[in-house]
């Protein structure tokens, strides 16, 4: 499963639309059911419009259908972390889960959405 949940997000580099940056990035999600879900960034000439892969992933699933996750990959050519937006998204739809990120040379590093988001903001700060 981790294998194939890498492979997914490496894969959907080549579907990035990154014409401003050139910088492509690929993720997928591991459902709990064990389906793999992936997603790439999408840029906007209006730049702050712009979607991360990771959360393009993470909404795909939500819109197959899909509640629980227990992993997430992200895949650049240099082994670029999530940025915060995305930490935060993570955190609060999948919870503590598995992050793989890979880079371009076939270095892998592992952590978890807690490690990522330490004293994290969430639901059960809300009233
Ligand atoms: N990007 C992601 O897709 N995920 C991240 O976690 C960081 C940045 C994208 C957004 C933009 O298309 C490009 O990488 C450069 O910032």
């Amino acid at each position: 499963m981790k294998d194939s949940v890498v492979k997914e997000a490496m894969a959907m580099r080549k579907q990035a639309v990154a014409p401003y940056s050139n910088y492509t990035v690929g993720a997928a999600v591991l459902t709990k059911s064990g389906e793999i879900i992936g997603g790439c960034n999408v840029e906007s000439s209006s730049y702050g419009l712009t979607c991360c892969a990771e959360r393009i992933a993470i909404y795909n699933a939500l819109s197959a259908g899909h509640k629980k996750f227990n992993a997430l990959a992200v895949a650049t050519a240099n082994g670029g972390k999530p940025c915060g937006a995305c930490r935060q998204v993570i955190w609060d739809i999948c919870g503590d889960i598995t992050i793989y990120i890979a880079d371009g040379n076939g270095n892998l590093f592992e952590t978890t959405s807690a490690d990522l988001l330490p004293d994290a903001f969430g639901e059960d700060m809300l009233p």
